[in-house]
């Protein structure tokens, strides 16, 4: 029997926590709490299973990522400003060998210049910005069929 490869880890890092307050031009009128249910809800629509976790301390984000192993088969990311210049999240993010996806509210390529920089791109499999909260709805199929082509 086929082993089922549906366990997202869903991470946001700093200043997500704070989605409601912050400005809604960019990241919408959703709370941080309002915003785990609409991606919670997608993901039961499409059979996944998701765990939430959200941190303003970069090195509890490292550490999670730490110890993800036998946990979860994929992970859906918004580091928030960690994005563009951990080096430190993204070598934990490497290392857990895991599908992931990034995903940005904001559209950071029409922002600031230093927000066009993304450190993790690379070693993601695909990388949503700019459609608010349905860009997790993006994410969670990708990773669906990325894992259904793993089985
Ligand atoms: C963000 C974009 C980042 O540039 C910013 O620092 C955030 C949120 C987004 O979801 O659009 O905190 O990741």
């Amino acid at each position: 029997m086929s082993a089922v490869h549906n366990r997202i880890e869903v991470m946001h890092g700093v200043n997500l926590d704070q989605l409601g307050r912050r400005d809604p031009a960019h990241y919408g009128t959703l709370t941080y709490e309002q915003l785990e249910r609409h991606i919670s809800e997608i993901a039961a629509t499409l059979e996944l299973e998701t765990r939430f976790f959200q941190t303003n301390h970069e090195g509890e984000f490292v550490e999670h990522l730490h110890r993800l192993e036998g946990l979860a088969d994929g992970i859906i990311l918004n580091p928030g400003a960690w994005t563009h210049y951990s080096y430190a999240i993204r070598d934990a993010l490497e290392l857990t060998g895991l599908p992931a996806i990034e995903v940005h509210l904001s559209d950071i390529n029409a922002r600031e210049a230093f927000r066009r920089t993304s450190v993790i791109r690379d070693i993601c499999i695909g990388s949503v910005s700019g459609k608010g909260p349905d860009g997790y709805r993006d994410a969670l199929e990708h990773l669906r069929l990325e894992l259904s082509d793993e089985r």
